[in-house]
């Protein structure tokens, strides 16, 4: 892939995937058949879009980053097992568990992953890259829901289709079929 095709979200995507454990996630199911892999790349993909469009002024690398591992605690969270009770609650301290072990976080990426579950983890976002996440999570986790049902297919293909093609070029040569 050349470099020109590449977008900052597609080069920061596959930078991170070719550090860590990220292609992990495309084994487990977050929300009906979007594994979390999907999710999170919607959820970073989305979360960049909203800052340029209105100006957000958010750190951008950081901010797909943050976004990309804010549920990187690499488990089947519909596998009921007695360690991850109470998923949405704890996850996001899984997730920065692992995160913190297979890479460099700054400060903001932190924020994103520990907030992404405001208010059910009681204490708010501190910057503005947590809130965008946050916002975005939501969102992206009604509309992953919301596509399970055929009446939405329409939505399902919008919302993957305005997904960097390079990013699923790139998963589908280097994760599905390596
Ligand atoms: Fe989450
Ligand atoms: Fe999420």
């Amino acid at each position: 892939m050349s470099d020109r095709q590449l977008t900052l979200f597609s080069k920061t995507v596959i930078q991170l995937m070719s550090e860590g454990q990220l292609h992990v996630m495309h084994r487990y199911i977050q929300h009906g058949s979007i594994t979390t892999l999907d999710h999170s790349l919607m959820v970073a993909y989305y979360s960049w879009r909203l800052n340029r469009r209105f100006r957000l002024k958010a750190d951008e690398i950081s901010l797909i980053r943050g976004a990309l591992l804010h549920d990187y605690f690499l488990y089947d969270w519909h596998v009921s097992e007695k360690w991850h009770r109470f998923h949405g609650f704890r996850h996001p301290t899984f997730a920065l568990v692992n995160a913190r072990q297979d890479y460099q976080l700054n400060k903001i990426e932190e924020e994103i992953i520990k907030k992404h579950m405001w208010p059910l983890t009681v204490i708010p976002p501190t910057c503005r890259e947590a809130w965008i996440v946050n916002v975005m999570d939501t969102f992206s986790s009604i509309v992953e829901v919301m596509m399970e049902y055929r009446i939405f297919a329409g939505l399902k293909r919008k919302w993957y289709e305005r997904l960097d093609e390079a990013i699923f070029k790139y998963i589908k040569e280097n994760i599905i079929e390596a």
